[in-house]
């Protein structure tokens, strides 16, 4: 798993994603170089450097030190090889290193490179979709625990998921229900089997999204444990008022990654991956329901969610369980179901 994982990292392409993902690489810029009360004169350690991209914008928003990290080989020899040819790099007289290793294994060390035993300031981008799949977060908290400095900066500092109800066309299953005038149904209902095992990764149309979101975690990236990301999460959700009497499908989860006003306090920023914003390339994970429901008024879908580390490393197992309740007891349709993520 962890050669696959390095591996998926040390081609460009999906480094071209991630550059190219504006919302997402705009928000770091934004932290880094316009704020320069946090980052002017500052080490910063950048954990999954991947291209660099991150130590440089710490570099022009005047960082003093700046040490990339990066657990694949490839990746690093190209995120050095950028940073020279920006003139950032140490050996230039910039204040950029880049050290090529898995970050777990740098906190045996005394130091990240000769100098530099705490930084200021940590930043990663570490999120995965439905924020933690494939979490590289409990590597970021280590990086942490080691080398930050207390009372020094996370970027992001916190870590907030959203859960919404979703509409019959949130899951885009319905394509296959009349292609070209023909029935192609077949093809629907084994990719909604599919789907009930693992979820789906996709953008969803804004008017599928049947509900205000709830909030069913919201992490403190300063002070979380690894613990901290197996979670149950109760919500209680109800169609919003222009969606009155629409099935409900799914339900859609997103995040948002707030660069809050805590450490960045010129520019306050955030990451935001919802269906109300432009697409990231993390979009929304759509999770299918047992059974479609319709709420009526004073209705709400109310369960828990859960989050767990699954058998396979890196892979998440994400439950669901819920049920429509009328607000007095009464309640009806209750299903729960289990939707495994994993890497291959
Ligand atoms: C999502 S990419 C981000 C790359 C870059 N920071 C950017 O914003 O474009 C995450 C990077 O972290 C690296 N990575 C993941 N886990 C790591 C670990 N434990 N130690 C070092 N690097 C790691 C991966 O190889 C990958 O290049």
């Amino acid at each position: 798993v962890e050669k696959a994982y390095f591996g998926s990292y040390s081609t460009f392409g999906i480094h071209r994603e991630m550059l190219a993902d504006r919302v997402r690489t705009e928000a770091y810029r934004v932290a880094l170089e316009e704020n320069p009360s946090l980052i002017r004169g500052a080490t910063v350690l950048d954990v999954g450097c991947g291209t660099g991209v991150l130590s440089m914008f710490a570099a022009r928003g005047g960082a003093g030190r700046v040490v990339g990290v990066d657990g694949s080989k490839e990746i690093a020899a190209f995120a050095q090889r950028n940073v020279e040819a920006n003139g950032l790099a140490a050996a230039q007289g910039g204040p950029v290193s880049i050290v090529s290793g898995v970050v777990e294994d740098l906190c045996r060390q005394d130091e990240l490179v000769p100098g530099v035993g705490q930084v200021d300031v940590v930043v990663s981008e570490w999120m995965g979709y439905a924020l933690l799949f494939e979490t590289m977060l409990p590597s970021v908290f280590a990086a942490r625990d080691r080398f930050l400095r207390p009372g020094g900066a996370m970027l992001p500092d916190r870590a907030v998921m959203y859960l919404a109800l979703g509409g019959e066309g949130s899951s885009g299953l319905g394509f296959w229900d009349r292609v070209y005038g023909l029935d192609m149904r077949p093809v629907r209902d084994h990719l909604a089997e599919d789907a009930r095992k693992a979820g789906i990764v996709k953008e969803v149309p804004g008017g599928e999204v049947l509900s205000d979101p709830a909030v069913v975690r919201d992490l403190d990236l300063c002070t979380a444990t690894r613990a901290d990301l197996s979670f149950n999460s109760p919500f209680a959700l109800r169609t919003r008022g222009d969606c009155a009497g629409r099935e409900v499908h799914s339900l859609v989860l997103w995040f948002e990654t707030p660069f809050s006003e805590r450490f960045c306090k010129d520019r306050p920023t955030t990451l935001p991956t919802g269906p109300d914003t432009t697409a990231t390339h993390w979009v929304q994970t759509v999770f299918l329901l047992r059974q479609p429901v319709t709420l009526a008024e004073g209705e709400a879908l109310e369960g828990v969610i859960s989050y767990a580390d699954a058998k396979e490393h890196r892979a998440l197992d994400i439950g669901i369980t819920c049920h429509v309740s009328d607000g007095q007891g009464g309640q009806r349709c209750a299903q729960s179901n289990v939707y495994n993520m994993s890497v291959v």
